[in-house]
């Protein structure tokens, strides 16, 4: 059964219908790249499904129920997750305080009365390999470690599902390889669901079970990675002169 479904989903800015009647679906535990070329939508499509767009129409359905025009925090209590494709870690703030921040607003919070977040951060922390970092402040992480905050941050909301966008820009083949390997383990440890929006290549046919592609708005197609690489539209779209 899929975990988080959308129909017919449209958001325009002014003119431009950003995402254009839109279907996706999206079964539990699977781990699913989206990509496409800059202005696809991709971002505006997580948007929608995270709460900070209401969809101008159309329906989005996670474990059996309509979620469209939910709260940011509504859905992230829910259960969905997400990062951001520029990272937003508070810098002022220490590695725990940050892993801090999305156990104290996410789903376990609204679960317990006396609710303490630190053990959940400490969890998080150590799953992506931060805990010897765990009280220096942001600022003097470098990119590889400010990106495993982000993951630590969205772990500690308790997610069924998590949307990553573009977790990888900007990293060092070790640091991306890195972050792969905790995507999959979020997904076999953790039995979440991974929609990640990806331009690293390597990544999206390394470890995506599926892959959806948009292009203006639309997606043009979906299917297994080494399926989807090949399609002509999608090599016309977006691929072109890539080095897959
Ligand atoms: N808040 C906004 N206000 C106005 N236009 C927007 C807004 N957000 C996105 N857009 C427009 O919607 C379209 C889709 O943008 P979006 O950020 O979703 O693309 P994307 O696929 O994530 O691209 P990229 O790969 O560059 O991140 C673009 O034309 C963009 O300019
Ligand atoms: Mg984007």
């Amino acid at each position: 059964m899929p975990i988080l479904q959308g129909k017919g989903l449209t958001k325009a800015f002014g003119g431009v219908e950003a995402v254009s009647n839109l279907d996706f679906s999206i079964q539990e535990r699977a781990i699913v790249g989206l990509i496409g070329p800059n202005g696809a939508g991709k971002t505006t499509l997580f948007n929608l499904v995270a709460g900070a767009f209401r969809p101008q129409s159309g329906r989005i359905r996670f474990l059996g129920e309509e979620i469209q025009g939910l709260k940011p925090f509504e859905i992230c209590h829910r259960g969905i997750g997400r990062t951001f494709q520029i990272v937003k870690p508070f810098n002022t703030l220490t590695v725990l305080e940050n892993a801090v921040i999305g156990a104290r607003f996410g789903k376990s919070s609204k679960i317990f009365d006396s609710f303490d977040p630190t053990p959940i951060a400490l969890d998080a922390l150590e799953f992506v390999g931060l805990i010897k970092e765990k009280d220096l402040l942001c600022d003097n992480l470098n990119m590889g470690e400010k990106k495993r905050v982000e993951l630590a941050r969205v772990l500690a909301t308790a997610p069924k599902v998590v949307l990553l966008d573009e977790v990888m820009a900007g990293l060092n083949p070790v640091e991306t390889d890195r972050v792969m390997s905790l995507i999959q383990k979020m997904r076999d440890e953790k039995e979440i669901t991974v929609f990640m929006i990806e331009h690293v290549m390597k990544a999206v046919m390394g470890i995506s079970d599926q892959v959806f592609v948009m292009h203006h708005g639309e997606k043009i197609a979906e299917g297994l990675p080494e399926m989807v690489v090949k399609d002509q539209a999608v090599i016309e779209a977006y691929l072109g002169e890539r080095i897959i």
